[in-house]
């Protein structure tokens, strides 16, 4: 699996993301399209997207009982999307399913990854609010070691733990790191932050990049930079 920058597109409407993607010209990013933009504007913007030739990152987070994950997963996979995601703490069961469900009558599917711990939950609300009692880290690896059981491709983490993530399970398992600053550039509300040739160093496979593409004075030149330190 070859490594590439992946643009997220959070923008709130269809106009908003063409007016965007329009910059790009003869260039196909691989881009992200996340609950928002997906809620505003329905499946008609990944057809529209892929039609227009970029590979897609549905980013829905899916997390239900097997069945309709299995069911949903399908719709999806119809839609023609190149990577999608779920919750791991659906269970192994349903990360099974969830599988099932996007595998395309010729056997082909998209990659399909987990969201481990949100990193938006610390240790306190994990404790408090989920009753888990394990250190963080150790639920991370342990999510991302049932997502490897069930047959998942690989995970969303943080750049400071892909290298971890390929120890326990395996270089070939996908990491998908957000979490992505230039060294120059503002951190804004993410805490833990990574460059992209420091997320390239320690293997992650695929960057996230939101704000430093799409809020940049030059989007195509900040994607380009991200793409020479990461990929070339
Ligand atoms: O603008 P920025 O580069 O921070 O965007 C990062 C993208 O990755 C956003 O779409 C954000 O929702 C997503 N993401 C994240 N941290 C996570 C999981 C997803 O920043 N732990």
């Amino acid at each position: 699996m070859g490594r590439d920058v992946i643009v997220a597109c959070d923008f709130a409407s269809a106009e908003d993301v063409f007016k965007f993607l329009d910059k790009f010209e003869g260039r196909k990013p691989f881009v992200k399209i996340g609950m928002e933009l997906f809620y505003a504007e329905g499946p008609e913007i990944v057809r529209e997207i892929k039609r227009r030739g970029h590979k897609i990152f549905l980013d829905l987070k899916l997390h239900d009982i097997p069945n309709t994950v299995k069911k949903s997963m399908a719709v999806l996979s119809r839609l023609d999307v190149d990577m999608t995601n779920l919750h791991a703490g659906g269970t192994v069961r349903m990360m099974e399913a969830a599988l099932e469900g996007l595998t395309r009558p010729d056997g082909t599917r998209p990659i399909l990854i987990a969201v481990t711990q949100l990193t938006s939950t610390d240790q306190e609300s994990m404790e408090n609010d989920l009753l888990i009692r394990e250190p963080i880290d150790k639920v991370v690896m342990h999510y991302a070691a049932n997502a490897k059981r069930a047959g998942l491709d690989g995970v969303v983490c943080s750049p400071l733990e892909a290298g971890k993530v390929h120890d326990v399970c395996g270089d070939g398992f996908v990491t998908v790191t957000p979490g992505v600053r230039f060294a120059d550039g503002d951190i804004g509300d993410q805490k833990r932050v990574m460059t992209p040739a420091e997320a390239k160093k320690i293997g992650s496979d695929y960057i996230v990049v939101g704000r430093p593409i799409t809020a940049a004075a030059d989007p195509v030149a900040a994607y380009e930079r991200c793409v020479a330190e990461f990929v070339d």
